[in-house]
């Protein structure tokens, strides 16, 4: 469902950059809700949508190679204002007429770069010398007729261009990226000055507009929520909870792939906090027979996901006769990255994973519909949502856990007894990192059966046990992450403890993968 409020909104029109979702998180950090639409959205489609602005990503490819990603150039003529990001510059100058070419010396990492007409909007309270984040090897040889170039660099002599009387703007770096040190500053300005917005994108409203939407359509009717004990569904379920009360069932399937402990933490949790009716559904056998002899990480998704809906459908006919909508704690970045766009439509950017909550819905199930409120949200507006509503501090910056749970941690088939190991190890390297004040300090770390065996030496024995990865990660919205540089006593400590106290492991390796080219989880 959308949510009535969201009046003001800018397109991010998205060429394949990698950056796309940071564009989009940058915009909503100045209150002005974002969208990502991929380029082979109809111009037709964009015009109604009625933006107060588009942004054209960054992307890998040269715009005069003709298999590149391109666009009309009936968008420059819309009337409404563009800016374009990198490729997105060079699109705009080719569209416009200009010439783009192979850049004699390409620009790399932290670039000084000079404004040369500092009355520009653009470059409103920006110095005329700052830095800015620079990542191409083709630049614009020659500016479009008409337009202004408005800053430049050593080795980039059109690193901004415009033109004022169409509202036309673009920057061959990525202001979008913090190391461009007044980047923020330059989409406000774009946002503000150019695009003339308002700043309507508040979570206040967003609560408030949601709940009401939420009433609206669901009337009298009953909701049956899929709840993980995770972030996004615990925020989903507490709006809803405060939409209709009481008509709301939430439904909490323990697939026996929790971590350890982890399905009666979720029951008593939510028991205790929230007034609402509580259903558990043990199914761990349901599960692991399905899983039975799969290898492949997609087809294990696609398992736990088709049987975590055949529960939900199973509790929904139960309780409702199909007279109840189902909802989840689905969010932006897991519409995106399982390749559906905003508005369910196909996205342009290839399906990296898929998500559990983003398989399709079988036809004869009978239900009202599905309800998505965190939908358009981010994780850290989920967070902020969650905190506005009262969710305990210790819920709302829970560390995520995948729906497919252990399952994406266990690589090769699924078995009770690799559970039990994984559930086994991630209990000590949790426990260790609370000890020492990382619980809350990490967005993410936990612990992954990676499937290969390893000799080792125990007392005078040889053995042949399994290897066990750790992997901890630092991120702002799980888009692109770091790897963690945790204390190497602490990993030691840890690294003694399991292989001591946890049987069938003799080996312990930590995982240096950033995102990209890693993921955060294995599978
Ligand atoms: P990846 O592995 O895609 O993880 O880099 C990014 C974040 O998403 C979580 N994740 C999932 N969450 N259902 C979820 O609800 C899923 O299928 C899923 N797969 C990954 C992951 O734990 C990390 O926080």
């Amino acid at each position: 469902m959308s949510v009535k409020s969201i009046t003001e909104k800018v397109l991010v029109l998205d060429f394949g950059g990698q950056y796309n979702q940071l564009i989009a998180r940058r915009v909503r950090d100045h209150h002005i809700y974002a969208e990502i639409l991929p380029y082979t959205t109809p111009i037709e489609q964009i015009k109604e949508a009625n933006y107060k602005g588009i942004i054209f990503t960054g992307g890998p490819n040269s715009v005069f190679d003709m298999e590149s990603p391109h666009y009309t150039p009936d968008i420059l003529e819309l009337g409404i204002p563009v800016l374009g990001i990198c490729y997105g510059c060079q699109l705009m100058a080719w569209m416009a007429g200009g010439t783009v070419a192979t850049a004699p010396v390409s620009e790399y990492g932290k670039i000084d770069v000079t404004v040369t007409k500092p009355e520009s909007l653009l470059f409103a309270d920006v110095p005329a010398e700052n830095v800015v984040w620079m990542s191409h090897t083709d630049y614009i040889s020659e500016a479009p007729k008409g337009f202004e170039v408005t800053a430049k660099t050593d080795n980039c002599p059109c690193a901004a261009m415009e033109l004022p009387e169409k509202k036309l703007y673009a920057v061959q770096f990525h202001p979008e990226v913090t190391h461009s040190v007044y980047g923020s500053k330059m989409l406000e300005n774009f946002l503000y000055k150019v695009c003339e917005c308002e700043g309507q994108w508040v979570m206040d409203s967003f609560i408030e507009d949601t709940v009401a939407a939420l009433r609206e359509r669901i009337g009298d009717k009953r909701v049956i929520l899929g709840l993980s004990g995770g972030v996004d569904s615990s925020v989903a379920a507490g709006l809803l909870s405060r939409a209709i009360g009481k008509q709301l069932t939430c439904v909490f399937v323990d697939q026996g792939l929790m971590r350890k402990d982890e399905g009666d933490f979720v029951e008593e949790t939510f028991t205790k906090l929230f007034d609402m009716d509580f259903v558990r559904v043990n199914c761990g056998d349901r599960f692991m027979e399905k899983l039975a002899g799969v290898t492949d990480p997609e087809k294990k998704r696609h398992i736990i996901g088709d049987e975590f809906y055949a529960v939900f459908w199973d509790e929904i006919k139960k309780r409702a006769k199909g007279n109840a909508f189902f909802a989840q704690g689905t969010i932006y970045p897991d519409r995106i990255e399982s390749g559906n766009g905003a508005g369910g439509k196909k996205s342009g950017s290839s399906v990296i994973k898929t998500h559990h909550n983003q398989r399709g819905i079988p036809a004869d199930i009978d239900f009202l519909g599905v309800i998505e409120p965190l939908q358009d949200l981010f994780k850290d507006e989920v967070r902020k949502v969650g905190e506005k509503l009262g969710i305990p501090h210790e819920l709302v910056w829970r560390q995520p856990f995948p729906g497919p749970g252990l399952g994406v941690r266990i690589i090769g088939e699924i078995t009770a007894e690799k559970v039990r190991i994984l559930q086994d190890a991630d209990w000590v390297l949790r426990d260790e990192m609370a000890k020492n004040g990382y619980e809350s300090n990490l967005a993410q770390f936990f612990c992954v059966f990676t499937g290969a065996k390893s000799v080792g030496v125990m007392g005078d024995h040889r053995t042949y046990e399994n290897v066990i990865a750790i992997r901890a990660v630092t991120t702002d919205d799980f888009m692109t992450a770091d790897w963690a540089r945790i204390p190497f006593d602490i990993l030691a400590t840890v690294s003694n403890r399991i292989t001591n106290e946890v049987d069938g492991v003799n080996r312990i390796v930590y995982d240096i993968t950033s995102k990209p080219p890693g993921t955060v989880e294995f599978e």
